[in-house]
């Protein structure tokens, strides 16, 4: 998210507009935590994880007399449109108070699950994804040392996006994601079996929003005595972005900079075939639905 804040400063800059920064998200716009940025103001932030004007979940955003004062906010300091940067509920938000006050918005798109409908990366998600894999790298080294079996638990709140990535990259055995039933007698099948042919380690990574990591150890463990549980967790939310973020967020940024410049008022900037895309934000509000069932194939064939 930093390399998109300093590329929209630094492009707005460039075109002579004045940028503020808006502190902890729709929060700040309800309490008026606005700060002029610029060009100096983004200096050293571009390896920086998260967010230097950091963000939050506002609960009073979803009140509309906290809008009607953010509305305010903004009209008097002089901020005529202004740029998000987030998922799902950051641009439920942003239509929200777009249809209500007709303030012009452009979203751009950041995520660690990659569920946006209409772009095919979100900020975040590259970084996460390789945090997730060196993570699968690491305890495959217990794994294999050891002949365990390992349920490894990505983030993903309702995507198994980093689940099915992560684990053709890390070459795992197995994978259970939200919306696909996998019951525990067909993964101990496939243990037996693979026991049978020499193969005593075995990574299962489950995302998050399945819901399923411990019953599945629980299960497991009822034929199974060595299995062990890893929930990846918050390490997957931070460190230092990758370069294709970093890349991905100056161009976004710029993207957003200019989507306002051409009279975009309820836009979100997408990602498709190596370039940026404007698409309606109403378009944007929805979850993707995407089809891993290649992924998984794929995964099962190359156990
Ligand atoms: O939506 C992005 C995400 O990282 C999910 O993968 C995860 O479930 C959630 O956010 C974690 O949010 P919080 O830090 O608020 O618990």
């Amino acid at each position: 998210m930093n390399s998109a804040i300093r590329s929209v400063v630094r492009y707005a800059v460039f075109h002579q507009i004045s940028v503020v920064g808006v502190s902890y998200g729709y929060q700040g716009l309800v309490d008026k935590n606005f700060r002029d940025l610029g060009r100096k103001d983004v200096s050293n932030i571009i390896n920086l994880g998260g967010t230097f004007l950091k963000t939050a979940r506002s609960q009073d955003f979803f009140d509309k007399r906290a809008r009607k004062k953010a509305y305010k906010n903004m009209v008097e300091s002089g901020i005529d449109s202004y740029i998000v940067i987030g998922g799902n509920g950051s641009y439920r938000g942003a239509l929200v108070f777009n249809r209500e006050f007709d303030f012009p918005v452009v979203g751009i798109p950041a995520t660690i699950d990659n569920d946006i409908a209409g772009t095919q990366e979100t900020l975040g998600f590259d970084t996460a994804l390789n945090t997730a894999m060196e993570a699968i790298d690491k305890i495959r080294d217990t794994a294999y040392s050891m002949d365990r079996i390992f349920l490894i638990e990505v983030m993903g709140r309702k995507s198994g996006a980093i689940a099915v990535h992560s684990a053709l990259a890390g070459g795992a055995e197995d994978i259970i994601i939200p919306g696909i039933e996998k019951d525990i007698e067909t993964v101990l099948q496939k243990v037996k079996q693979g026991r049978k042919t020499g193969k005593k380690s075995w990574i299962i990574i489950v995302a998050e929003g399945s819901g399923k990591t411990l019953t599945m150890a629980e299960g497991l463990r009822k034929y199974i005595d060595d299995v062990r549980v890893t929930v990846i967790g918050h390490v997957q939310r931070g460190g230092n972005p990758s370069a294709f973020d970093r890349i991905l967020g100056a161009r976004m940024g710029k993207a957003a900079v200019d989507a306002l410049l051409n009279g975009k008022r309820h836009h979100a900037i997408g990602w498709v075939n190596d370039g940026p895309i404007i698409y309606p934000l109403r378009d944007a509000v929805q979850y993707k639905k995407e089809d891993f069932s290649k992924f998984i194939e794929l995964i099962q064939v190359l156990t």
